[in-house]
């Protein structure tokens, strides 16, 4: 069995409709139009009245296209939780890939999948010995001014990276598998002093086109042996 996890319920609303209603998914994308001036009306929606009259699939969908056509594809938030990433003004985005959508279908269906919406550490309160756990939270800034504040309308702070690795510890202790992704700065880098760090290179502009993608250093964090024979 496996658990998907995140505290954004628009997130995972659209992995709840991916897995039941793929093909109303695929139809309703295809409504969108890659203008700045449908891009703001779309992304108006959530500081509206109508917002809450929308059904699963047109907010997963709605999710979608700003992803696909907002600067750098980024999920970002004001304080109130409405969207405030910009129109990215991509010539081709791919709106709809309906590839993509099936396939996450086919496997949310076919393996034993649990999607919650919790808090972090609520969703690894039943992991047992052995089980493995993968954490990609929120990264730490590079510096003061990167500082992104996006997804969720509490930001992840310093302190919440901590009870984050406070969490890591208990699992540690509990025998579970655990890796975490984050940032390469020394604040993660002292934080997990006590286990296996390993510096990757990543895509961290994720843009629709794919174009300028810069590679930068992450931190990957292991509980249990790095496996250098490979
Ligand atoms: C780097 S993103 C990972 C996104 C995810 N892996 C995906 O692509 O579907 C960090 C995620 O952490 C989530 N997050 C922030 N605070 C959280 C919390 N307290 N508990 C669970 N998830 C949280 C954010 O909503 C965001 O989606």
């Amino acid at each position: 069995m496996a658990i998907i996890n995140d505290v954004n319920p628009e997130l995972i609303n659209c992995y709840n409709v991916i897995r039941n209603l793929s093909i109303d998914l695929i139809e309703d994308l295809k409504k969108h139009k890659n203008t700045s001036e449908y891009f703001y009306k779309i992304r108006e929606l959530d500081r509206t009245y109508e917002f809450k009259t929308l059904s699963p699939v047109e907010r997963a969908s709605r999710i979608i296209y700003l992803n696909k056509t907002c600067y750098n594809g980024l999920f970002r938030v004001n304080k109130s939780g409405q969207f405030n990433a910009p129109f990215g003004r991509y010539k081709n985005p791919n709106i709809i890939n309906a590839d993509i959508i099936k396939s996450i279908n086919c496997y949310l269906n076919n393996n034993n999948v649990r999607i919650l919406n919790v808090d972090f550490a609520k969703s690894v309160e039943t992991a047992r010995k052995g089980d493995f756990i993968y954490f990609d939270p929120p990264y730490d800034p590079i510096s003061e001014t990167a500082s992104f504040t996006g997804y969720s309308l509490n930001q992840f702070s310093k302190s919440e990276q901590e009870r984050l690795r406070d969490v890591f510890d208990i699992l540690t202790m509990k025998g579970c598998l655990v890796m975490l992704s984050n940032s390469a700065t020394e604040f993660i880098a002292k934080l997990y002093e006590d286990y296996n760090i390993i510096r990757v290179q990543a895509n961290r502009n994720i843009n629709s086109v794919g174009t300028e993608r810069k590679k930068i250093d992450e931190f990957l964090i292991l509980n249990y042996p790095i496996d250098d024979k490979k």
